[in-house]
C-alpha cells in the first residue's frame, strides 16, 4: 500500500477536496497506474452533485493517461512501463453480449477489486471506476490500453471519454464515410469530437448545428463544412437545403448525430434525415425527458435508423491504439480538445468554468 495525493467529493454539493487515500498494491487481474493527466469530464461534476448515486465520498477523475507502475498475478494485458489511456469498459469476455461477440455491450465490466481508502479506512468509489484526479490510482488491467508513449498524455487521454464518445458516435455508431453526410446537433466536447469523426471517415458535407457562434468556429477548425447557428435559422431546414436528397420534399442528411440530451433537438435530427438516414443519440437526457410527440406515421414512411451510442460503441484495445496513431500522424487534432492543463488542486474552478462554454476541456497535469 502507498499513500498518494487526490480529489475527492465527500458529500453531495461540497467542493471536491485535494486529500491523501490509500493505494493498495495491485492484486490479481489489477494495475497500478501513475497518472499523468486527466480531463475534467461533467460526469464528475454530476458524481459530485450526486446525480450518479450516493455512493460518496467518490473519487473523481476518469478522462486519463498514465504509466503503469505496478501489475498484479496473472496480468497479461500491460506490463510496468507501458503508457497507457484508462477505459471505463474493461470487457469481461465472458457475459452473453460478450460470447456473440457484441463487446460494445458488455455491461459487465470489469473494474479493481480491491478498494482504495481514506486514511481513516472508508472505502472510495472511483468514478466510473477509474478515479484518476490522483497521482496513483488502482485499476483493473483490462481498463489500461497500451498506446504510443510518445503521444502528449494532455491529449489522448481523452480519449477515455467524452472524445471517444463523440468520434465513435460518428465512426462505430452511425458508420460515417466517404459519400455519405454528416450532421452533428450540438458542438460541444462531444458534438466537436463527432465532427472531427466524420471528418475522418471522409463524409461530406459535415453540417454543424449549434446556439453558440463561438462552438460554430471550433466546429469549422475540426472538420465541419457547414455551420449553421439554430437561434437564427431552422436547423431543418438548413440541413435539408445542404444536403438535398432523392427527391423534392426528401431532403436531409445521411446520418445525424443528436449532441446535446435534449427532446427538441432529438427532435430535429429526427426530421433533419434525408429517407434513409440515421439519427444517432449521444447527447444524455435526464430522465424525466420523454420522446417528443410526433406523428407514428413518420416514424413509419421512411426507412433509415433511430439509434444511440454508448462510450461511442468503442472498443478500447482496437479504438484507442488507432486514434493515438492518428493524432501522432498529425490526422486527428486532439490539441484542439485541450483548452487548458490545470493543477490537482484546480478541479473545483474547472468545475466552475464548464458553464461559461468557453473550455472543452481543462486537463490535470499531475
Ligand atoms: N441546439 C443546438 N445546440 C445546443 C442547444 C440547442 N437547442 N442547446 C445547447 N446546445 C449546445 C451548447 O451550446 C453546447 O455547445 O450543445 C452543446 C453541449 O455541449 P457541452 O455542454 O459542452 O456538453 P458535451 O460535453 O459536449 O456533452 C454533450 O453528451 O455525453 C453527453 O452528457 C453529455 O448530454 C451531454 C452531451
Ligand atoms: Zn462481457
Ligand atoms: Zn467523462
Amino acid at each position: 500500500m502507498q499513500q498518494v495525493q487526490a480529489v475527492i467529493a465527500r458529500s453531495k454539493g461540497a467542493p471536491v477536496e485535494v486529500v491523501t487515500i490509500n493505494v493498495p498494491a495491485p492484486g490479481p487481474g489489477e494495475a497500478v497506474v501513475k497518472v499523468e493527466t486527466c480531463g475534467v469530464c461533467h460526469t464528475d461534476l454530476h458524481y459530485r452533485e450526486g446525480g450518479i448515486n450516493d455512493e460518496f465520498p467518490f473519487l473523481l477523475g476518469h478522462e486519463a493517461a498514465g504509466v503503469v507502475e505496478a501489475v498484479g498475478e496473472g496480468v497479461t494485458e500491460v506490463a510496468v512501463g507501458d503508457s497507457v489511456v484508462l477505459n471505463w469498459r474493461a470487457v469481461c469476455g465472458e457475459c452473453r453480449a460478450c460470447q456473440r461477440g457484441d463487446l460494445q455491450y458488455c455491461f459487465a465490466t470489469h473494474n479493481a477489486k480491491q478498494k482504495m481508502t481514506l486514511e481513516d479506512g472508508t472505502e472510495l468509489s472511483p468514478a466510473l471506476g477509474i478515479g484518476a484526479f490522483a497521482e496513483k490510482t488502482l485499476v483493473a488491467a483490462g481498463q489500461c490500453t497500451k498506446v504510443d508513449p510518445d503521444a502528449r498524455k494532455a491529449a489522448i487521454g481523452l480519449l477515455g471519454c467524452g472524445v471517444m464518445a463523440g468520434i465513435g458516435a460518428a465512426i462505430n455508431t452511425g458508420q460515417a464515410t466517404r459519400g455519405r453526410s454528416t450532421a452533428v446537433i450540438g458542438c460541444g466536447g462531444v458534438g466537436v469530437a463527432a465532427i472531427a469523426g466524420a471528418s475522418l471517415a471522409g463524409s461530406s458535407p459535415i453540417i454543424a448545428v449549434d446556439i453558440d457562434e463561438k462552438k460554430l468556429a471550433k466546429a469549422k477548425e475540426l472538420g465541419a463544412t457547414h455551420t449553421v447557428n439554430s437561434k437564427e435559422v431552422d436547423p431543418v431546414e438548413a440541413i435539408k437545403e445542404i444536403c438535398g436528397g432523392y427527391y423534392e420534399g426528401a431532403e436531409g442528411a445521411d446520418l445525424v448525430i443528436e449532441a446535446v440530451g435534449r427532446p427538441e433537438t432529438w427532435k430535429q435530427g429526427f426530421y433533419a434525415r434525408d429517407l434513409a438516414g440515421v439519427l444517432v443519440l449521444v447527447g444524455v437526457p435526464t430522465p424525466d425527458m420523454k420522446i417528443p410527440d410526433m406523428p407514428l406515421i413518420d416514424v413509419f414512411g421512411r426507412g433509415g435508423a433511430l439509434k444511440s451510442s454508448w462510450y461511442g460503441d468503442c472498443l478500447p484495445s482496437r479504438d484507442f491504439p488507432m486514434l493515438v496513431d492518428l493524432y501522432t500522424q498529425g490526422r486527428l487534432d486532439l490539441d484542439a480538445f485541450v483548452t487548458e492543463e490545470i493543477g490537482i488542486g484546480d478541479v473545483e474552478a474547472a468545475f466552475e468554468k464548464m458553464h461559461g462554454g468557453n473550455v472543452l476541456r481543462s486537463v490535470v497535469v499531475i
